[in-house]
């Protein structure tokens, strides 16, 4: 990597590039020079927000979030509420969870890389950090419309965040939380000027580019990589070095859905800069693995960066496996449904996976997506990560295109296997569901085993063509609700079960955000009281709860009881849950976020409009022209 970073080569900024269009229409806010009053203002805002020395819960008590949150906690009630559900003021309650959680971080953890809320301990990856959570939270703060908070973690971005480390980070990681935190606030700060008004981000102001800066810089080190000779990136990167790096394990694999989970960032930065150079090094991923022609359509969850070829025979949507087939049709769909390659690749991983995977529990027909860990001829292992929970809503997003439901159907060019991919979605939904209501928390284990027949009762099996019209009706009859009764002994719940090892919940978003996409594409209310149920058991028990001595009443001092943060659990199925110490920066980045999304209007941030990457982080779709067009081309099958 000589002269990367030499003066004699310049970093390709957008300034330079024909596509890049002003992020900003907004008029300057800052027309004339600040004066001696303005910066006096501008001071004693930054002393209130920011002093190091003012408690994170500042003013009176009674405007302490953790306090609210801890008091509204106690007066919970599970279960359906009457009446009504008023869905802005449920959606303040996962805003106030937010700012409690980003107060928790600013407070005992501000610029390090991971946060341990119980103790107050705090952990960097590098000297100076890498800005991880905050990083990774900024959109969701813009969404939130938490001005101040944004300011915060801008101001950190400006001053403190460095990305030429001499450090390995994941390939995976720093692409999809960091390139893709960064260009999704990018984006959102001009798509949504009236949402954390800020005036350095404004047209012609000094930190107008910012993010799209640091974006760009850190894609440039992370194009070190992918100069394998397959051109399959490795797992990790020297950031300073720009040096890919092969796994120390899994004898030098990368995980497939690492190295193919990269090019919804890289496309829209080489939109946004108009370097075609970004398009291409992704784009070759995907020839690279379809080159090898996946049978069915499902891949091996390794493959090799030095020749470009899958290892091993595991197939699986859950970890290393999943995002592979989540990009397939966000990449389609991003491109303004221009690469219709993406979308035949993603149809027959859905007919693969029809075919290979799907199979019914039992004693209560949830559909259950499994695992073929010896190859498609092997055993299926009736197990689902947490993770596979994203499927449910990518399915639905596949069938729709992010339009509801009822207009999709309206189309000439709906087909009877579109409205079987809605059930499939539907069943699965309810799977996921039951993995967190079959535990005492409400909350679900890491991994779930499920309880098959002898052999298994395959789907291909059972309905094996759906392009039959009867298929769906069939399927629907199968759909029972699931019933929670107060005595446990529903049948469904024989058919779950959790290992020791699996116990734990890390606040994963995966199910959330498939309500969220089930809710925006059926339109159907009973989403989103799963999310409620949901996002109450979270508050009920991952919330952090402190003591602290305070005037309870004028000139009585005692001691109250506040959240001070949210952490993951090291056992979902007790209750008092036993926690871990460790709050994921996808809580605030993911999981939070899509709470808040399934509880506001449904074009905000719509759909249709937008793709989602594997970390939350929205990124707008776009038509490419010039030299941005698919260049991917699949080898004929002999
Ligand atoms: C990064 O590399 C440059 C030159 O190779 C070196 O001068 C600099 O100190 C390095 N930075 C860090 C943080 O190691
Ligand atoms: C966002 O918050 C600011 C205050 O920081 C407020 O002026 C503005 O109206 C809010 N925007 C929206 C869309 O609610």
């Amino acid at each position: 990597m000589g002269g990367f970073f030499d003066n004699d080569r310049t970093l390709p900024m957008y300034k330079d590039k024909p596509y890049f269009t002003p992020r900003r229409t907004a008029p300057r806010r800052w027309g004339k020079p600040l004066g001696i009053l303005g910066v006096f203002t501008l001071f004693l805002l930054w002393y209130f927000y920011y002093s190091p020395g003012l408690p994170a819960w500042k003013g009176a008590e009674s405007s302490d979030k953790g306090v609210e949150l801890w008091k509204w906690a106690q007066s919970l009630q599970n279960g359906p509420t009457k009446g009504p559900a008023d869905w802005a003021a449920r959606r303040e309650k996962v805003r106030d969870a937010f700012i409690v959680s980003w107060e928790g971080y600013e407070k005992d953890a501000w610029g390090y890389d991971e946060y341990h809320p119980v103790s107050g301990g705090n952990r960097n990856m590098v000297k100076g950090g890498l800005g991880w959570i905050i990083v990774d939270s900024l959109d969701t703060m813009i969404i939130m419309n938490l001005t101040s908070q944004v300011r915060h973690a801008r101001q950190w971005i400006k001053t403190s965040l460095q990305y030429n480390q001499d450090h390995d980070v994941s390939t995976f990681e720093t692409t999809i939380r960091m390139l893709g935190g960064l260009l999704s606030a990018n984006y959102l700060s001009a798509k949504y000027p009236a949402l954390a008004p800020l005036t350095d981000d404004d047209v012609g102001a000094a930190g107008e580019d910012l993010y799209i800066e640091k974006a760009t810089d850190l894609a440039e080190r992370l194009l070190g990589a992918f100069e394998s000779p397959s051109g399959i990136p490795y797992a990790s990167v020297n950031l300073n070095k720009s040096e890919g790096l092969q796994s120390h394990n899994d004898g030098g694999a990368s995980s497939t859905a690492e190295a193919t989970s990269i090019q919804l960032e890289f496309k829209y930065l080489a939109k946004l800069t108009g370097e075609a150079e970004y398009w291409k090094v992704v784009e070759n991923v995907m020839q690279v693995v379809d080159d090898q022609k996946p049978r069915d359509g499902l891949v091996p969850i390794y493959i090799n960066p030095k020749e470009g070829a899958f290892q091993g025979e595991n197939i699986r949507l859950g970890s290393r496996g999943d995002s592979y087939y989540e990009y397939l049709i966000k990449q389609y769909l991003q491109t303004s449904e221009q690469e219709p390659i993406y979308k035949k690749m993603w149809d027959e991983s859905m007919q693969g996976i029809r075919k290979h995977l799907l199979a019914f529990s039992k004693h209560a027909q949830l559909l259950v997506l499994g695992e073929r860990p010896s190859g498609l001829d092997g055993k299926l292992s009736p197990k689902m990560d947490h993770l596979v929970c994203f499927m449910p809503g990518t399915i639905a997003l596949g069938a729709t295109g992010g339009k509801p439901l009822a207009e999709a159907r309206k189309s000439p060019d709906w087909t009877q296997q579109r409205e079987e991919e809605i059930l499939i979605s539907k069943e699965l939904m309810k799977t996921c569901w039951a993995t967190y209501r079959t535990n005492p928390t409400g909350l679900a284990g890491e991994i779930s085993h499920f309880i098959l027949d002898e052999p298994p009762v395959m789907m291909a099996n059972k309905y094996p063509d759906p392009s039959l019209s009867s298929t769906p009706k069939e399927l629907q009859s199968l759909s029972l609700p699931l019933t929670t009764k107060d005595d446990g002994t529903e049948p469904w719940r024989k058919d779950i079960e959790i290992h020791q090892m699996d116990r734990h919940n890390l606040q994963r978003p995966e199910t959330i955000e498939s309500i969220f996409y089930m809710y925006r594409i059926t339109g159907d209310e009973m989403y989103r009281e799963w999310g409620w149920e949901m996002f109450k058991s979270f508050v009920q028990h991952t919330a952090v709860v402190e003591e602290k001595q305070s005037n309870v009443s004028p000139g009585n001092v005692g001691a109250i009881s506040r959240i001070k943060g949210f952490t993951s659990l090291d056992d979902a199925l007790t209750v008092p849950a036993k926690k871990r110490d460790n709050m994921e920066s996808f809580w605030m980045a993911e999981t939070l976020k899509y709470f808040y999304l399934l509880f506001s209007d449904r074009d905000f941030v719509s759909l249709e409009d937008h793709v989602f990457n594997t970390e939350a982080h929205p990124l707008p779709r776009f038509k490419p022209s010039g030299d941005l067009k698919t260049g991917l081309q699949r080898k004929p099958t002999l």
